[in-house]
């Protein structure tokens, strides 16, 4: 059976590692292939480290014989390797469909290079058709929400739906790994992402959006039969 776009754009994302080099390791089903075929390479010899961005993947990583390294102050990854919800042709995402954004953003903003792999449904020419989430800490959580509807409103979103996910089996709210809540924004089109989210996130219990703008990607999107953009 043929390979599925997920995988065919992380086989792709591998053939940009080098010897030596020093990774950010993605969340989700498609970073989910690389480190599985990253984890092939290092037990045939490639010798890299990686940074993961979740909980998820420090732990696959770990099965797949990778090794991991806490960044210090001068750390500088080569490359980033991670999935998104949206991309636009320019690069702007949305991410955190697995709830790990806050983690994604500290390792992309650490990368000389964010190497995004997707099928190439995760295209979009705006954002915004899926929800944005957006974390936020338990503290005064209904003000929180609200101050979101406030930024909302003043930015033409009329009545916009905010849903507190819930966790996987039902019970309570998902947390994050830093512990906090994820609010989806059901935007529609989202016509001016950077000062949404400037405004966002300067709500004092917003720690961070989804939004993921202004970092230099290449754009890995696999079809069913090829790539786009090539
Ligand atoms: C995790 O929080 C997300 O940002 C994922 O990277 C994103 O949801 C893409 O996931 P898939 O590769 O599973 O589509």
């Amino acid at each position: 059976m043929a390979d599925s776009p997920k995988k065919r754009a992380a086989l792709a994302a591998l053939e940009l590692v080098e010897d030596g080099m020093r990774l950010g390791l993605g969340t989700g089903s498609t970073a989910k292939f690389f480190i599985e075929a990253l984890g092939e390479k290092v037990r045939t010899g490639l010798d890299v480290k990686g940074v993961p961005t979740s909980r998820w993947s420090e732990e696959l990583a770990r099965k797949n014989g990778i090794e991991l390294f806490e960044p210090d102050e001068t750390t500088v990854l080569d490359l980033d390797i991670d999935g998104s919800d949206e991309i636009t042709p320019d690069g702007s995402m949305i991410k955190g469909g697995g709830g790990a954004m806050l983690r994604e953003k500290i390792v992309a903003r650490a990368a000389r290079k964010f190497v995004m792999i997707a099928d190439a449904s995760k295209r979009v020419h705006t954002l915004g058709a899926f929800p944005l989430p957006v974390e936020v800490i338990p503290f005064g959580q209904a003000l929180t929400v609200r101050a979101i509807r406030e930024v909302l409103s003043e930015e033409g979103f009329s009545n916009p739906q905010i849903t507190l996910r819930a966790a996987p089996n039902g019970e309570g709210f998902f947390l994050t790994d830093a512990g906090n809540l994820v609010a989806d924004l059901a935007l529609g089109r989202i016509q001016n992402p950077e000062t949404l989210d400037r405004k966002l996130t300067m709500i004092p219990g917003v720690v961070t959006t989804g939004l993921f703008l202004g970092f230099d990607v290449h754009q890995i999107l696999a079809t069913e039969d090829g790539f786009l953009d090539g």
